[in-house]
């Protein structure tokens, strides 16, 4: 198990390059499946999350490769064992999104319930509510899904909202079952993140016809057969977030490569709003803070609102603030692992229900923290690069499910961080 320890504080400077997005490419490797074939992904993040949709795939039968150049090689010729089982999808709850596209090519599947999650409660009955409607029988037996489509899918008009708005995998369940389904379906109140656009754009090129992309309202005109196809994943902008609020807590330069300014307005928008300057670049933007940082008031919604998947990283930030914040979290109620870590940290926090009041401190103060999740993890690292001393974190390999060498990427650019196995 490694752990990092992070000496602080420290000024960032340089430029780091954006990978390619996780959470665009796992609904997206999902989506091969559809198509029998070799369909060839590049820019896919080399992730512990993707190793393990990759064996997820495998154990269906695909055979999933990594080319020399890196690109991700999935063959979904043969799905000769159309079982999620509970052993993988344990390890990562993404893995629900095989659902769609396995029942669409394969008229009945089972996949494993996922199970808990540090972030909070997590149901996924708006998914299978949505797949029902397709025409799916469903029930739920020893812990897995079973569904089945015998004569295949229905299109028809859905609405997936739910208690909390869009879902954003239960609309690439959804989306990619209703591509191989007969007629038309529809689907209101989609989720319009830029992952499920590239989802779209994804199947687009597989042979789909989908239309209203990137708006809440998805129009799918079932076909008879897809393809496989190349595609290349959108940039991630969570972790260009991350190395945005990594500049911003420093005081530091950042030059960001392969970062899409327009999937982020909203984070922008914040950080414009807290003091510090966030300026277009060939291919990017840079990110500088020189003065204080100002407190702000944060709400999570979904897309184009402010991501929860950016909210433990600006509360690390809001903490040095000069001033009061209040952060409300939306999407995942109890999503707050890291606020009793960054209080060991000095930070001065008081939780409300699904607000914490962030009450500006000088200085945050090292200490040895335990990462519970993987943003949570990822507000730790920025917490350590602005503390005083040498912080100690704790199960680094929830960081690795969403980051790839991150460690490295910041050493390269001013940090002092240190992996141990221990
Ligand atoms: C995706 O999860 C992301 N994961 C999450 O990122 C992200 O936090 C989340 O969307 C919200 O943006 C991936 O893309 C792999 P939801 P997902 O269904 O699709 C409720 C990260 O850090 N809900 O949009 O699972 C649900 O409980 C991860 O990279 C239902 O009630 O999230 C939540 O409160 C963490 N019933 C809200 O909707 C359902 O059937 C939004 O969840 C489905 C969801």
């Amino acid at each position: 198990m490694d752990i990092f320890h992070i000496e602080g504080p420290v000024r960032l400077s340089g430029s780091v390059t954006v990978n390619g997005s996780k959470n665009a490419s796992l609904p997206i490797m999902a989506a091969t499946i559809l198509a029998g074939g070799k369909s060839t992904l590049s820019a896919v993040p080399h992730l512990s999350d993707i190793s393990v949709c990759s064996q997820l795939l495998g154990e269906l039968g695909c055979k999933v490769t990594r080319g020399k150049n890196g690109d991700l090689c999935i063959d979904s010729t043969v799905i000769d064992n159309p079982v999620g089982d509970y052993e993988i999808v344990c390890r990562m709850r993404a893995s629900i999104c095989i659902l769609g596209p396995l029942l669409a090519r394969c008229g009945r599947v089972e996949v494993s319930m996922p199970g808990g999650c540090a972030i909070g409660y997590r149901p996924i009955d708006i998914h299978l509510r949505g797949l029902r409607e397709l025409g799916a029988k469903i029930s739920i037996k020893n812990g897995y899904i079973i569904a089945e489509a015998k004569n295949g899918l229905t299109g028809k008009e859905i609405f997936m909202g739910g208690p909390f708005g869009s879902t954003v995998l239960g609309t690439a369940n959804v989306l990619m079952a209703a591509t191989l389904a007969k007629g038309r379906t529809v689907i209101e109140s989609a989720a319009c993140e830029p992952e499920i656009a590239d989802l779209a754009n994804c199947l687009n090129k597989m042979g789909a016809k989908i239309t209203g992309i990137g708006s809440p309202r998805l129009i799918i005109e079932g076909v008879k057969q897809l393809h496989s196809a190349e595609y290349e994943v959108i940039p991630d902008r969570i972790e260009a977030g991350t190395f945005m609020v990594a500049a911003a807590i420093t005081a530091g330069q950042l030059q960001l490569h392969n970062c899409r300014l327009g999937d982020m307005m909203a984070v922008v928008d914040k950080l414009r709003s807290v003091g510090v300057t966030v300026e277009p670049a060939d291919n990017g933007c840079i990110v500088a803070r020189n003065g204080s940082i100002k407190p702000a008031d944060i709400t999570t919604q979904p897309y184009p609102g402010f991501p929860t998947d950016l909210q433990a990283q600006f509360m690390t930030l809001l903490s040095l603030a000069e001033g009061n914040s209040i952060i409300i979290e939306k999407i995942f109620p109890d999503r707050f692992m890291h606020v009793a870590e960054l209080a060991r940290m000095a930070a001065n926090l008081r939780k409300e229900g699904p607000t914490v009041i962030v009450a500006g401190v000088k200085n945050l103060i090292a200490a040895p923290v335990m990462a519970s999740d993987l943003r949570a993890s990822a507000a730790l690292v920025l917490a350590g690069l602005a503390a005083e001393g040498t912080t100690t974190i704790n199960r680094v390999y929830h960081i690795d499910r969403g980051y790839e060498r991150i460690e490295e990427k910041l050493n390269l650019v001013g940090a002092k961080i240190v992996r141990e196995s221990i």
